[in-house]
């Protein structure tokens, strides 16, 4: 039975080995380089710190990861956060994607968070229909915005409410 728990530094080789495989070979991220595993592990630090980054297990091996970082750094924004999924390469419509999204949102929730935000490349009808799954309305496309892999590609961006609580926002936890 797959296992959601929360990531630490030491999930850095495990994540990066999910995640080379999107970056050299798709679109699917706009990043070209692969990280190593101790960037990784920075990035999880980071993102546990202020947001979040959970991993799916299976008997034992990490097999996805969806995490939680700023939208963007001005202020106003803080309450607003952009998020993001992987699953081994080829593993597809087993429930990952939404018992890891449905985790992250809770764990966001409690943080206070109010808004989350997902780009993707397009196509791809699994996040599209995974985000839309979980509630993430269109907000738009931008067109021929990123060159990867010999082509322009777009990218499509939703947003769904997390918190819902009294204005003004309390400072996230
Ligand atoms: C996107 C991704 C995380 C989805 O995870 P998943 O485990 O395959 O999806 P789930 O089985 O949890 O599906 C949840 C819902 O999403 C939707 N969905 C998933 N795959 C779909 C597909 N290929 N086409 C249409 N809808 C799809 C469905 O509504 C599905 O619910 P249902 O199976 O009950 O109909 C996974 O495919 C993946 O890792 N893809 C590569 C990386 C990636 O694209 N990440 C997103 C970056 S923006």
């Amino acid at each position: 039975m797959p296992k959601i728990r929360d990531a630490s530094a030491l999930d850095g080789p495990a994540c990066a080995a999910i995640y080379t495989p999107y970056v050299t070979g798709t679109a699917i991220t706009f990043e070209t380089e692969p990280p190593t595993a101790a960037e990784m592990a920075d990035r999880i630090a980071r993102a546990q710190a202020t947001h979040a980054w959970l991993v799916l297990e299976e008997e034992g091996d990490v097999i996805g990861y969806a995490y939680a970082g700023p939208m963007k750094p001005r202020a106003a924004y803080r309450w607003s956060c952009e998020v993001s999924v992987y699953l081994e390469l080829g593993r597809r419509r087993t429930g990952g994607g939404r018992a890891l999204y449905e985790a992250l949102f809770e764990r966001l929730t409690e943080r206070g968070f109010r808004t989350a935000v997902a780009g993707m490349t397009l196509p791809n009808d699994a996040s599209v229909g995974l985000h839309k799954a979980m509630g993430f309305e269109e907000i738009g496309t931008y067109r021929r915005i990123g060159w990867k892999l010999g082509g322009w590609h777009d990218v499509h961006w939703r947003q769904r409410p997390l918190a819902i609580l009294p204005d003004p926002p309390a400072e996230t936890r």
